[in-house]
């Protein structure tokens, strides 16, 4: 596999290998080895044209922890600011010859253009509301290590399904997994044609069958083009709080939280929640990517004859 840009280009078994590798460099983590040889020589270029916390900062550190050399970059303060174009920056960025790019953007389709643009593998690190396929291998990674397997599991997704990347890996991943999908949001926030992947509902009147509860964010900063409830409407008739969520569920996010308002304080904080071991997976996810793209392919030739370091 030369790119991952969408959980599409990984089958079951491939899934299932990326995440026995990170399982793997788990079981390394807790032996309080925080870095190994395995990407030495190799550089992995940080490409960020979107905010972001978990994804970035966990990439930078998958990379890291495998000895690869690591260019952040963000497009605030970069010369996208005086108007240079994706196509410009990525070929300027690809003269320092990094082996893997990965590219978060607000555009659907950027990581598949970058891929088009470059020698190095892709990863998407989320391009618009289109997909985020580390996110769906961490959080399937989360559920494997709290229930075992994902076989015969009953999973909502529950939220702003319209403009989530994250729903549309995830209910990708998840059935792919063997499990089976409910997304769960106001009519307005559910895209047309979804009864083709998975169930539809439109309140929460069955979500006591549930044994996965995946509430979404609502992403305000994408919500030009719908009709949607105010977040207090919102709240009142989908918020995810301690009368709906019952003790043997368990409670993910892919973050970040808009507290009070798809998710009550009670339950980000009660023993059902995952979503700190979603985060913590994110390191150990993204270093088995990392591997799976790049160990054993052939490192650039240096310009010169240099000694090895
Ligand atoms: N889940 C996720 O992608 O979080 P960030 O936007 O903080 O990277």
């Amino acid at each position: 596999m030369r790119h991952l840009l969408s959980i599409e280009d990984l089958d079951r078994a491939g899934i299932e290998r990326i995440l026995d590798r990170a399982k793997t460099f788990t079981e390394v983590s807790e032996r309080e080895i925080k870095k190994v040889p395995a990407l030495r020589g190799r550089r992995v270029l940080n490409l960020f044209y979107e905010a972001s916390t978990r994804t970035r900062s966990s990439f930078e550190l998958a990379a890291k922890s495998l000895s690869a050399d690591v260019i952040n970059f963000v497009s605030s303060g970069s010369s996208v600011e005086k108007g240079e174009s994706l196509k410009d920056t990525v070929q300027t960025l690809s003269a320092y010859r990094p082996d893997l790019i990965v590219i978060r953007s607000p555009h659907v389709g950027a990581a598949a253009l970058v891929a088009g643009w470059t020698t190095a593998g892709v990863v998407n690190a989320g391009d618009g509301k289109h997909e985020h396929p580390t996110q769906a291998l961490l959080d399937v990674y989360t559920l494997r290590e709290r229930l075992g397997s994902l076989e015969g599991l009953d999973i909502w997704i529950v939220g702003d399904v319209l403009h989530s990347r994250v729903a549309r890996s995830n209910i990708h991943a998840f059935t792919k997994m063997g499990a089976k999908v409910t997304v769960c949001g106001p009519p307005t926030l559910i895209p047309r044609g979804m009864e083709a992947l998975c169930d539809v509902a439109y309140n929460l009147d069955d979500l006591a069958q549930a044994d996965v509860v995946y509430a979404l964010r609502m992403q305000n900063e994408r919500m030009n083009d719908s009709f949607v409830p105010s977040l207090r409407e919102y709240a009142a008739q989908y918020q995810i709080n301690g009368r709906r969520l019952t003790a043997r569920q368990v409670l993910m996010h892919p973050g970040p939280v808009n507290r009070g308002v798809e998710l009550a304080a009670e339950v980000i904080d009660s023993p059902q929640a995952v979503i700190g071991q979603q985060v913590e997976a994110g390191v150990v996810v993204r270093m088995a990517v990392l591997y799976e793209l790049l160990a054993g392919r052939s490192a650039p030739q240096p310009a010169l004859s240099t000694a090895p370091v």
